[in-house]
């Protein structure tokens, strides 16, 4: 799992050089630049995009919409739900692995598409995390769905 600041990533990326490839890597990094809270990958390649690149690993992006708090919640439910987790990547061994993290923390998978729409969560992050900063409560941007529960998969 990549859980470094994004300023160390191409550092860290560095120094792994061949050891990931054909490992699966789940990428939670959010390329926030501050203040305005845009995204620090502008129009390039998303985070998770540049570790695949980089590596060779089959690489997952999850769980980086939320709070590290959200994360120690046993289990993350709100307002008696699961927690929805969207993952986006391509190698189904891969998404295997975080299809099941994700279960076992009591959430709910729901597949994204491939890696090449990995940018979108990444953007997601930064919105969500305007609007925290603006003191709004993001889930109140969003309509409640409850099509979802625990251990069930979805496709977005
Ligand atoms: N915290 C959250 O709630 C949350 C939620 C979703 C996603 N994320 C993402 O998860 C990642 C980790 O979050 P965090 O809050 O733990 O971030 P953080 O405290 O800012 O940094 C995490 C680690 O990055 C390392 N690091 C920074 N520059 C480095 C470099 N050049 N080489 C090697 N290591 C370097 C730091 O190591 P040292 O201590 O040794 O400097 C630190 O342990 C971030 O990318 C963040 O966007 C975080």
């Amino acid at each position: 799992m990549t859980t470094v600041a994004y300023g160390g990533v191409q550092d860290v990326l560095a120094q792994v050089g061949d050891a990931l490839r054909g490992r699966t890597v789940i990428d939670c990094v959010n390329g926030i630049r501050h203040p305005g809270v845009t995204l620090a990958t502008g129009n390039g390649p998303s985070v998770a995009r540049q570790v695949a690149d980089a590596t060779g690993a089959h690489v997952v992006k999850a769980f980086n919409l939320c709070p590290d708090d959200v994360w120690r919640m046993t289990p993350p439910h709100f307002d008696g739900r699961p927690l929805t987790v969207p993952i986006c990547g391509h190698d189904p061994g891969a998404l295997a692995t975080a299809r099941t993290l994700i279960t076992d923390l009591g959430c709910a998978p729901a597949d994204a598409g491939g890696l090449d729409r990995s940018g979108l969560l990444e953007a997601t992050a930064a919105f969500v995390i305007g609007l925290h900063i603006s003191g709004v409560d993001p889930r109140s941007a969003l309509p409640r769905a409850d099509a979802f529960s625990a251990g069930e998969t979805v496709e977005i």
